[in-house]
């Protein structure tokens, strides 16, 4: 029987003696090799190329002993993979010439069959399962229906998130029910990974910081428990990503995920009590401390992050409060990767 990876097993407890560490968007531009690899290839190709996907996924273990590999793609894969003309344009990112704005424009995901439309992916993940070493989780990821729809609804990244909004506002019931397509096609997608091979998923959900707390409670809090519980059978481990949610904190409680990834504004304990202990949590040294600190102080932060993960109810996972930065000089985040590593349990 093989064993399962040291990330999995330190959540169900079985301690190994120090803390797994990995980092948000690790395979990613900060990387030379994958700037080289970038240049030669459109984002989308890279993704939808198996064996370039997986090579990618993989560039971060050339240099760095993280103990999980996310597979390289992103949130907008799904819709992509389903038809709709997504373009990621430099300094703009996803960019979508006509937006959804109806209900009706969201019935195409009552289309969507992962095999067919994200075939790669899997393929992809069989690539890299079978490269990688047992003792390192493969993480798969897809982004919350909240998130992956405030894409869809304003066209790109944007500051208001005026459209979306205004449904919102205007109408939730029929936002949501609008929503329920994609959350059941992310289901899908989700289940293919695991699959595929995956040991764990994480759900990001960036945009949740617009979200009201009467409507994330009635309407939202739902469908997320919906995706956790189907993942759930899975046997699959879950981790929920948001950022600047501390005003829906006293719910979070109640989702049905393992691990919480706690922003770098939050400190874990705060998160720990108001969770009332219910979850393990992930986090939460901030990308721009990587970005512009000297490497001492990087360490430095490592340590205290570490001391305070020590204090928490369930067994924490140590990563950056969000995605690594492009600039970011390779000598931070290997001082972030070895100090945390080198710290005990
Ligand atoms: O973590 C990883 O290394 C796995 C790959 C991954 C990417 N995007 C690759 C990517 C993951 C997990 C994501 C998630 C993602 N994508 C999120 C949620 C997490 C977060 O950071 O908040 C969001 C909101 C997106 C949407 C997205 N994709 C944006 C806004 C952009 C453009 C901004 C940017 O960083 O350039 C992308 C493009 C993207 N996705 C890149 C990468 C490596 C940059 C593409 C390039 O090489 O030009």
């Amino acid at each position: 029987m093989s064993t399962a990876p040291f990330l999995i097993q330190h959540l169900e407890g079985k301690s190994g003696g120090r803390f797994p560490v990995w980092m948000m968007r690790q395979a990613g531009r900060y990387l030379e090799s994958y700037r080289k690899i970038r240049k030669d290839f459109t984002f989308w190709e890279m993704v939808t190329q198996p064996e370039v996907a997986a090579e990618v996924s993989l560039l971060p273990l050339a240099v760095l002993p993280v103990d999980a590999i996310i597979f390289f793609s992103d949130i907008l894969t799904l819709p992509y993979g389903l038809g709709l003309p997504i373009e990621m344009r430099e300094s703009i990112g996803p960019f979508l010439e006509k937006p959804l704005s109806q209900r009706g424009d969201f019935d195409i995901f009552r289309e969507f069959q992962a095999k067919q439309h994200t075939r790669y992916v899997g393929q992809a993940l069989e690539i890299i399962k079978n490269k990688l070493s047992p003792e390192k989780a493969l993480l798969g990821f897809a982004g919350a229906p909240w998130t992956v729809a405030s894409y869809l609804v304003e066209g790109k990244s944007n500051k208001h998130f005026a459209q979306i909004k205004g449904w919102l506002y205007r109408d939730p019931s029929d936002l949501f029910k609008a929503l329920q397509p994609l959350a059941d096609a992310t289901v899908q997608y989700l289940k293919h990974q695991t699959q595929s091979g995956v040991d764990a998923i994480q759900l990001f959900d960036t945009w949740l910081c617009e979200m009201p707390r009467h409507i994330f409670k009635d309407h939202y809090l739902p469908m997320l428990n919906q995706i956790f519980h189907e993942m759930r059978k899975e046997k699959v481990k879950t981790i929920f990503f948001a950022k600047g949610t501390s005003h829906l904190l006293p719910d979070f409680k109640d989702l049905a995920c393992d691990v919480l990834s706690v922003d770098n504004l939050l400190d874990l304990k705060t998160v720990d009590q108001l969770t009332e202990g219910n979850f393990s949590l992930q986090g939460n040294l901030d990308p721009v401390m990587l970005l512009k600190a000297e490497s001492g102080l990087v360490r430095k932060a490592t340590r205290l992050l570490v001391q305070e993960a020590r204090g928490l109810h369930k067994p924490a996972i140590i990563n950056l409060g969000h995605g690594i930065l492009p600039n970011t000089p390779l000598e931070n985040a290997q001082a972030f990767i070895e100090e945390a590593r080198a710290l005990w349990l």
